[in-house]
């Protein structure tokens, strides 16, 4: 099994190290007090440049229940940042402190370039509407523990897939698992960006786009809904326009598997009539515990790792720049570009085409 570092993008992750990591999780949900003192005296540094419920509540009561201990932010103003350091700087110092860091931030990429200045691990706990990793391992958790195993399933994607950064990471892992196939169910306006669409092709991950919810609803054995995400919309009027696109309600699973599971990274917006929730294929509250037990194991094994001075970085430097707004690179701009052989030249941070 090949250890990761950090977990910037589901890429990292090797079918063996996911098997590792849930046999581990598998073990604390059955014998959780075999762990309360197995990262005692270890400090997981949470940055939060963005709101969180789950990911954040998520972690530290992980880092707690393994007897580690947690500081951090929820609001940038309280911190250097807002007398203009770098994000690099800042990575560095909380490095110095902290065993593991886990930032969640608007802005696309940000975790890809902590990693670059960090001397502990980096855990991506979403970075504007790229990536979200750790949901994504909550995601995969929840699917084996009630389905006993994760292949062979074809996958709903519902809502808004274009902001969406859990399914961008839910796509990339299930790369690795067999017989895996996609219905990409969005309004035309939040279509999978073609990042992740180039990405399914390379991997050979079979996949339709469509915008019928309720024809796709019976050939599904997943259905993650999404929220449609205001915060990251350019237009209000076209939030507006999208929002309440997708409803599921009890009345539209009367036509799906019986055995069919919804699950949601939650929070909701309106897009999971609430009279759903006491229908057994409902699993998101159950979702968010998972969510925990996952994370537990990750910080069980991040949390040890030795300090490292970050790897350099591969790949011929170019000077092209990223034109995402959206990107790390438009607010830290001293951040290097590479390029590998092959394919269009990516964003090596965002990915999004240079
Ligand atoms: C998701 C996120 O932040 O991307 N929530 C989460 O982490 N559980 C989804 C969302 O905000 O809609």
């Amino acid at each position: 099994m090949e250890q990761i570092r950090n977990l910037v993008g589901m890429g990292d992750m090797q079918k063996s190290w996911w098997d590792a990591l849930y046999s581990r999780c598998c073990d604390i949900i059955e014998h959780p007090d075999d762990y309360i003192d197995s990262c005692r005296g270890k400090i997981l540094a949470t940055m939060f440049f963005e709101p969180s419920t789950r990911t954040s509540f998520s972690f530290q009561s992980a880092v707690l229940r393994l007897g580690g201990s947690t500081f951090g932010f929820s609001d940038p103003l309280g911190t250097s940042v807002s007398k203009g350091e770098t994000f690099a700087d800042t990575a560095r110092i909380v490095g110095a402190y902290a065993d593991t860091i886990f930032i969640r931030s608007p802005l696309e990429g940000t975790a890809a370039a902590a990693a670059l200045y960090s001397d502990v691990p980096i855990i991506n706990a979403g970075d504007g509407g790229h990536f979200h990793p750790t949901q994504t391992l909550a995601d995969l958790t929840t699917i084996a523990q009630e389905r006993g195993g994760i292949g062979d399933i074809r996958v709903g994607l519902c809502g808004d897939l274009k902001y969406g950064r859990t399914v961008h990471s839910m796509v990339e892992a299930m790369a690795l698992f067999p017989g895996v196939s996609f219905y990409l169910i969005s309004p035309r306006e939040l279509r999978m960006p073609d990042y992740v669409l180039a990405q399914m092709r390379t991997h050979g991950q079979e996949f339709i786009e469509t915008e019928s919810f309720v024809e796709s609803i019976p050939e599904l054995d997943i259905l993650y809904m999404t929220r449609i995400q205001r915060e990251r919309f350019h237009s209000s009027a076209e939030y507006r326009r999208l929002k309440g696109v997708y409803i599921l309600t009890k009345d539209l699973l009367k036509d799906a598997k019986p055995d069919m599971l919804i699950l949601h990274p939650l929070p909701r917006y309106g897009e999971i009539d609430p009279e759903v929730d006491s229908d057994p294929r409902a699993v998101y509250f159950e979702q968010a515990r998972y969510g925990m037990f996952i994370r537990m194991a990750l910080l069980l094994e991040f949390l040890h790792l030795p300090r490292m001075a970050p790897a350099p970085l591969m790949g011929d430097s170019t000077e092209a720049k990223c034109q995402n707004p959206a990107c790390i690179t438009q607010t830290e701009p001293y951040l290097k570009q590479t390029v590998s052989p092959g394919g269009p030249a990516r964003c090596r941070y965002c990915d999004k085409e240079l």
